[in-house]
């Protein structure tokens, strides 16, 4: 088997997920509670916490757990607008986030908040002097992705956080989800206030997250309840989850950058065999490209009939993200960067983790050759 769909979700690492069980058998506490068995719960979660702060280069009070990137978004967005509503009503974000954040976004507007879209490029990519034409006196918020969950397009967030320094009452809030641990950055020298990132995007466990709110910074809470994280998430902590996202953090640290180059060259090797397939157009961008996801169309086949196609060699790949895949539209980050309406309904998704190979790559190009040369011939 070859999975090459790493954005949708990775495959967990073993010794996270056997740190999972053995808190989670072992260590069952509730970190509330007055008793011992409670104090090794809250002990652990303090430990992990520690860990993903010092990963992130911050520190241990700015980390909540979360259930996730879709969690830690609403979180940071909504939280960030309930809080400061009689500030200002305007957000900023871009036309190509994540339902996470665009719906979130949404919501809100409803709720009678304004909100910019901003419009991307042919590469994906926003322009930093258009987010700073889009600030209003009334501007709270401005949210944006590091890297495209589609394509693979890098966001101009270092520009973005130098803009936002002029302007100290707007706050910044990054969605790392698929930049974390492959696309360096820095979370202190960025003046970013909220930044979410989801432990099943790094061969941590689904469920598991971790939102930083930059000390000073503040929200309204979601969830009401028994004040767990510091009055900021309520609900009984996930220890073990939050155990197996440091450590998953910690693991996906530690092969970064070693990874990340092997990435690039198997993404690099992917892009010259792809492109020499007739009638495949590749649609994710050469600079500015986190080194994990290649997206590419395949003019004038359905995307959904190859990839299970493909399936039946074993290739695991996905239309675009794991999210719109099944409603069967077209990628909304493709039609913004102005790819024709076919061209984007044919469009696949290859994503890469640490632990894909160059043999792998190799198969899957002859594998997509052969695929896409058996379809062609049906069609004919
Ligand atoms: C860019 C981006 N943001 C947010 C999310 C949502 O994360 P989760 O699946 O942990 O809710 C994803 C997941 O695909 C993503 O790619």
């Amino acid at each position: 088997m070859i999975y090459f769909d790493n954005s949708a979700t990775t495959k967990p690492y073993k010794e996270v997920l056997d740190s999972f069980l053995t808190v989670s058998s072992e260590y069952f506490g509730n970190p509330s509670s007055l008793h011992g068995l409670g104090g090794q719960a809250e002990k652990l979660l303090s430990q992990a916490r520690e860990q993903v702060a010092k990963l992130l280069a911050v520190k241990l009070s700015e980390i909540y757990f979360t259930s996730g990137g879709t969690e830690g978004n609403n979180l940071a967005i909504k939280g960030a607008a309930l809080l400061n509503k009689n500030r200002g009503r305007h957000l900023i974000t871009s036309s190509v986030e994540h339902p996470s954040v665009r719906a979130a976004m949404e919501q809100l507007e409803q709720e009678g908040f304004e909100i910019t879209y901003l419009p991307v490029d042919a590469t994906g990519r926003i322009s930093a002097a258009d987010v700073e034409k889009a600030i209003r006196k009334e501007t709270i918020l401005i949210s944006m992705m590091h890297v495209n969950n589609e394509v693979g397009t890098v966001q101009p967030i270092e520009e973005v956080g130098k803009i936002v320094k002029n302007y100290p009452t707007i706050l910044f809030h990054v969605d790392a989800i698929q930049s974390i641990g492959k696309v360096p950055f820095s979370l202190t020298e960025n003046n970013i206030d909220f930044c979410s990132i989801s432990g099943h995007k790094f061969h941590g466990l689904k469920g598991t997250g971790a939102l930083y709110i930059r000390e000073g910074a503040r929200i309204a809470p979601l969830f009401s309840g028994g004040s767990q994280e510091r009055k900021m998430r309520s609900g009984t902590e996930n220890v073990a989850g939050a155990v197996a996202l440091s450590k998953a953090l910690r693991m996906t640290m530690e092969k970064s950058a070693a990874g990340t180059e092997r990435m690039k060259k198997i993404q690099s090797m992917l892009r010259t065999g792809l492109n020499r397939i007739e009638g495949i157009t590749i649609n994710t961008p050469i600079e500015n490209a986190a080194p994990h996801i290649l997206n590419f169309s395949l003019n004038g086949l359905k995307s959904e009939v190859f990839i299970h196609a493909l399936e039946q060699r074993e290739i695991f790949v996905s239309t675009t993200s794991a999210c719109s895949s099944k409603k069967k539209s077209p990628s909304k980050t493709l039609l913004e960067m102005g790819v024709p309406e076919s061209a984007a309904e044919s469009a696949v998704r290859i994503s890469l983790s640490f632990d894909n190979t160059e043999a792998e790559a190799a198969t899957v190009i002859e594998a997509i050759e052969k695929t896409v040369n058996q379809l062609r011939k049906v069609m004919n």
